[in-house]
């Protein structure tokens, strides 16, 4: 798919200010710092599109980017960064909880995970409560250039292994770098085939 138009819509800190429900979206989370804005910006061909930072939590609020005027990107905070205060983390997680919980016309939440680390208990708790809730999730492995190709393999590698302890199959998962562009058609594509199947 080719983005042609991507703009920025609005942020809110309260979903029921959010656009009305009438197109697709699809929502990128994942801890602060993973690179849910940095991915935007990638797959839509902006510098700065969503605002980025090397210092976590710098999307604060729930925001919505308009794609050749037929869907919806969001842009949503990040869970569970130490560095951030406490209050903080929990405003952020009550927004994030609403926003998944009340936008009907949510297609896919992609779910972050920075490629370098191993199996955090914070996002395998959050997939499962995606699970137990119904929400359809993919995985976006984040930075993959930050790895040599042997250690990203056996990093992915490890980490299905560790899903699959839980799930009876790995959800669908994209290998990106914001960097570099890698993922960018894959992910892409799925988008596009994701809203093809709706309008069956
Ligand atoms: P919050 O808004 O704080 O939750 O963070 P975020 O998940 O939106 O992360 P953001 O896109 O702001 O990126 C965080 C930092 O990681 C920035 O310094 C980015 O330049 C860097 N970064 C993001 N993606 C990549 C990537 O694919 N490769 C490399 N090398 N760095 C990346
Ligand atoms: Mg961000």
């Amino acid at each position: 798919m080719n983005i042609n138009t991507a703009e920025f819509v609005m942020s809110n800190s309260d979903v029921k200010k959010c656009p009305k429900q009438d197109k697709p979206e699809f929502a990128f989370i994942g801890r602060s710092n993973v690179g849910k804005s940095s991915l935007i910006n990638m797959l839509t061909n902006h510098k700065s599109l969503a605002k980025t930072s090397a210092k976590p939590g710098k999307t604060q609020l729930v925001n919505h980017f308009m794609i050749n005027k037929e869907w919806y990107l969001v842009d949503l905070p990040g869970y569970g960064f130490a560095k951030v205060a406490k209050s903080t983390r929990q405003r952020f997680s009550k927004l994030i909880f609403n926003y998944i919980e009340s936008r009907e016309n949510l297609v896919t939440l992609f779910v972050l995970i920075d490629v370098r680390h191993e199996p955090q208990a914070k996002d395998t708790e959050f997939m499962e409560w995606l699970g137990i809730n119904e929400i359809p999730f993919s995985i976006i492995f984040t930075k993959a250039d930050k790895l040599t190709k042997r250690n990203l393999a056996d990093n992915l590698a490890a980490y299905e292994k560790e899903m699959l302890e839980i799930w009876e199959e790995m959800p669908p998962f994209f290998v990106s770098s914001s960097n570099s562009g890698m993922g960018k058609e894959e992910i892409l594509d799925y988008i596009h085939n994701t809203m093809n199947t709706l309008q069956e």
